[in-house]
């Protein structure tokens, strides 16, 4: 394998409880189901893992609870061989939680009760700036306190490193020279319309409107379109990427595997394009497997998925 840079990832950690129904609850609706699963999950601890899985040369700096569940999340990353060395098990604050409801479609509604992420502040990151500095990809969302991600991406990019930023969940405010620090920002859909006003679903608004995040400072903005794959939108243009079709088990950190991917490519020197349709077949793999980390897949399974559809 050639030489990969070094990714860090700054972020989030759950332990995701998973509950599938039929469709999902409607307000002041009652809704029986039979059973839960307890998957590790967060999206910083998801990307981590994904970067790990695919084979990135990978660190985690992120906050769990001193107890069983935060213990769980460590022992997974490390299988995927993502250092974990620097993450903090705070004793004040339990693991972070979500819960998860998945319907029939395999589309999603989560709620996160941060706990331990509300840890993962700017003190924290001060103490482990040595890992910002030793790698060269910072991969980052925003399910940590909004000034820890504005901090990491000042510093990094001062220190001269690719900003990856995920935009999940949309802050209320993004300030200008954090947008000035990003070289690529990764909204969903979702996410992207309430970042510009984007008002419709069409490819050529979306390229139009992701001029906004250009003219604030990003030097790409790519934005993932779910079945509609992903769009890459800079200076020179723009493009959009369809994805392999797959069935939907459970679209559960498709998002966080397309980022993942996104940064395990660009670290391998890859262009943005090429990265971007290796992670459409990554994130496509990732849904048509239910859960969050467990759905992931390894890269090998991932070539080999590209190949198939040759
Ligand atoms: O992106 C999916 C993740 O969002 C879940 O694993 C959940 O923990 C929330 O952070």
């Amino acid at each position: 394998m050639c030489s990969l840079e070094k990714i860090l990832v700054i972020g989030s950690a759950n332990v995701d409880f998973v509950v599938d129904v039929e469709d999902m609850p409607a307000l002041g609706e009652t809704l029986l189901c039979k059973e839960f699963q307890k998957v590790p999950g967060g999206k910083g601890a998801n990307q981590a893992y994904a970067c790990g899985r695919l084979g990135g040369d990978t660190m985690f700096l992120s906050v769990v609870g001193r107890d069983e569940l935060g213990d769980v999340l460590i022992e997974n990353l490390k299988r995927a061989n993502v250092c974990t060395k620097a993450i903090r098990q705070a004793g004040q604050a339990n693991t972070g939680m979500a819960i998860v409801y998945v319907d029939h479609a395999g589309d999603n509604s989560i709620v996160v009760v941060p706990g331990a992420n509300s840890l993962c502040d700017v003190a924290y990151l001060e103490q482990n700036l040595r890992y910002i500095e030793d790698s060269s990809i910072v991969l980052l969302q925003m399910e940590i306190p909004f000034e820890s991600v504005c901090y990491a991406v000042r510093r990094a990019k001062a220190l001269g490193k690719t900003v990856i930023l995920n935009p999940a969940p949309v802050p209320e405010y993004i300030p200008e020279d954090i947008y000035q620090g990003l070289d690529f920002i990764t909204p969903n859909e979702s996410e992207f319309k309430r970042l510009t006003g984007c008002p419709s679903e069409e490819l050529e608004d979306i390229a139009a409107y992701g001029q906004k995040l250009l003219a604030q400072g990003v030097r790409h903005v790519i934005v993932t379109l779910g079945g509609r794959g992903a769009i890459l939108i800079t200076q020179e243009g723009w493009q959009c990427y369809p994805p392999p079709s797959v069935k939907v088990v459970d679209t559960t950190a498709a998002g966080d595997t397309f980022n993942a991917a996104l940064a395990r490519k660009l670290a391998e020197g890859c262009t943005p394009q090429e990265a971007i349709q290796f992670a459409n077949y990554a994130s496509a793999l990732a849904v048509s497997k239910p859960g969050a980390q467990p759905s992931i897949p390894s890269y090998a399974e991932v070539v080999q998925f590209i190949q198939s559809t040759r």
